[in-house]
């Protein structure tokens, strides 16, 4: 009987279910979006039930699709969108709040409030991340503060906090495990990313009881089974990684100069810097990548919080496309966006400016322009803010890159790769398999069930790639790129 590699990729706006063979090739595969709530400006909410629920919907589509039984699955592999946050009863397994999202803002002033006592650098020490409200701690300390009884039952130890992958396998458990891999935990501003244990001193910043949290697991290796009853066999869990994490694994074979940037709904540039630790002097983050067979690998992040939520905007919010393809029509249909910029802060500036308060900015509209001069112009703003941390990252690890792997959904266009080597001088190489979160968490388990038995292994099985060279001239890449940085300056401290 053939097995597989099953792979759950649960990320901001659906969840999906993978089906790998040995070759790394994908067997059979299903998605399903789940309910964005937005119940306030700048406030982004998921139903953890309903994520739990198109979870299980997408794994029984994969499965049949894929005409195999559950048996045959070797080892689970699960990322995950990081940072959102669940609370839960641990008695009822019932989450006592809605998943408060990654993107979400409104834990802005208690961030201030840090900041204006001075304790960016103790923090950054400690756990490697800036103060923000992307991060879980703020999330977890407004849930407790806002929730009817929330924080008593807390004191007694009945509440458990998670990001996803800990939501998820808590259920798949049945309730059996209340586990976080290290690669998730390092984006919580709880954990000591130097120790890579929880910190009591972020804690009690942030007022959160330790008995909430989980406990901490590796990167690949059997950290749980599936319960039977809820997932009709029992199956290892073998591979735990943020999508970030898991998808810098998928692309394989990392040196100095070479870094990945994934174009999901934000933008997330990942560099591995290896064993040790390397602090950030550019307003970087410092992450771990993974860790498994008692090594770990560290790297250096800028985390963009709008990009293909950009395209999402044009779509859903001004109705200027029907389907995401669309915006590379309309940007190819103009030679160029007019001197119109968008500055996509959808959720704030991240890397490298980190403005909780910025805010989406357009600029430079007349009379003559039109709906393809803001599809192109959204396209270029999702290039022009990953020019910023690539310029962050030079500057950090004193090395000028030189080849940017690709991945994710929006990479899918050749217009952003182009414009994105143009901008950047540099070439930028796609895979054509362009799914490498679920890939890489994927290999994780594979790996750490023994279904690939090394490293090496995997190395081999290497798609084939599209490289775009640049082609701008070093005049003309200067010129759009101090106009960008005008644009930014206009963006920055709307909302506050
Ligand atoms: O840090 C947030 C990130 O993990 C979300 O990823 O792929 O859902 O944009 P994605």
């Amino acid at each position: 009987m053939d097995k597989y590699i099953l792979a759950i990729d649960q990320g901001t706006t659906s969840s999906r279910a993978l089906i790998f063979n040995k070759d790394g090739n994908v067997i059979s595969s299903a998605q399903q979006e789940f309910t964005q709530y937005y119940p306030n400006p700048g406030e982004v909410e998921h139903d953890p039930l309903e994520i739990w629920q198109s979870v299980l919907s997408v794994v029984e589509k994969a499965i049949e699709q894929g005409n195999i039984e559950k048996k045959q699955i070797e080892g689970i592999g699960i990322t995950n969108q990081r940072e959102t946050t669940v609370v839960w009863n641990k008695e009822t397994g019932k989450p006592i709040y809605n998943a408060i999202v990654w993107q979400d803002r409104r834990t802005s002033a208690k961030i201030d409030n840090l900041k204006e006592r001075e304790l960016q650098k103790e923090v950054k020490n400690r756990s490697g991340l800036l103060l923000d409200a992307y991060f879980s701690a703020s999330k977890v300390e407004w849930i407790l503060d806002h929730v009817e009884n929330a924080r008593n039952l807390a004191n007694q130890g009945k509440l458990a906090f998670g990001t996803i992958d800990s939501w998820l396998i808590w259920h798949l458990t049945g309730g059996k495990k209340h586990i976080t891999d290290v690669s998730n935990a390092s984006r919580t501003l709880l954990l000591n990313v130097n120790k890579v244990k929880w910190d009591v001193v972020l804690l009690d910043l942030f007022n959160i009881p330790e008995s909430m949290l989980p406990q901490l697991c590796d990167n690949s290796g059997i950290v749980a089974y599936t319960s039977s009853e809820v997932f009709g066999e029992q199956i290892p869990i073998s591979g735990v990684a943020g999508d970030q994490q898991a998808a810098t694994f998928g692309h394989t074979g990392f040196h100095k100069g070479i870094a990945k940037n994934t174009y999901g709904t934000g933008c997330f540039l990942i560099s591995p810097t290896g064993k040790t630790l390397v602090p950030s002097a550019k307003s970087l983050l410092s992450t771990i990548c993974w860790r498994f067979n008692n090594e770990i690998t560290y790297g250096l992040e800028g985390s963009i919080l709008a990009s293909g939520s950009a395209i999402t905007w044009l779509r859903d919010g001004l109705g200027i496309i029907n389907n995401a393809d669309e915006v590379n029509t309309l940007a190819n249909s103009v030679p160029d966006t007019g001197d119109v910029y968008f500055v996509p802060a959808l959720a704030g500036l991240g890397s490298p400016y980190w403005d909780q308060y910025a805010r989406g900015t357009i600029v430079g509209i007349d009379r003559g322009t039109t709906k393809a001069h803001i599809a192109r112009a959204t396209l270029e703003g999702i290039a022009f803010q990953v020019y910023d941390v690539v310029k962050a990252l030079e500057e950090d690890s004193h090395t000028p890159l030189e080849l940017l792997t690709v991945d994710g959904g929006a990479a899918r266009s050749d217009f952003l790769l182009q414009f994105q080597a143009d901008i950047l001088g540099i070439p930028v190489e796609r895979p054509q398999e362009i799914e490498l979160t679920a890939k890489g968490v994927g290999y994780l388990a594979g790996l750490g069930v023994g279904y690939w038995d090394n490293l090496s292994q995997i190395q081999q099985i290497k798609s084939d790639t599209k490289v775009f060279e640049p082609k701008m001239s070093e005049n003309e890449r200067k010129q759009r790129c101090d106009r960008w940085l005008e644009a930014v300056n206009r963006a920055k401290t709307w909302a506050s």
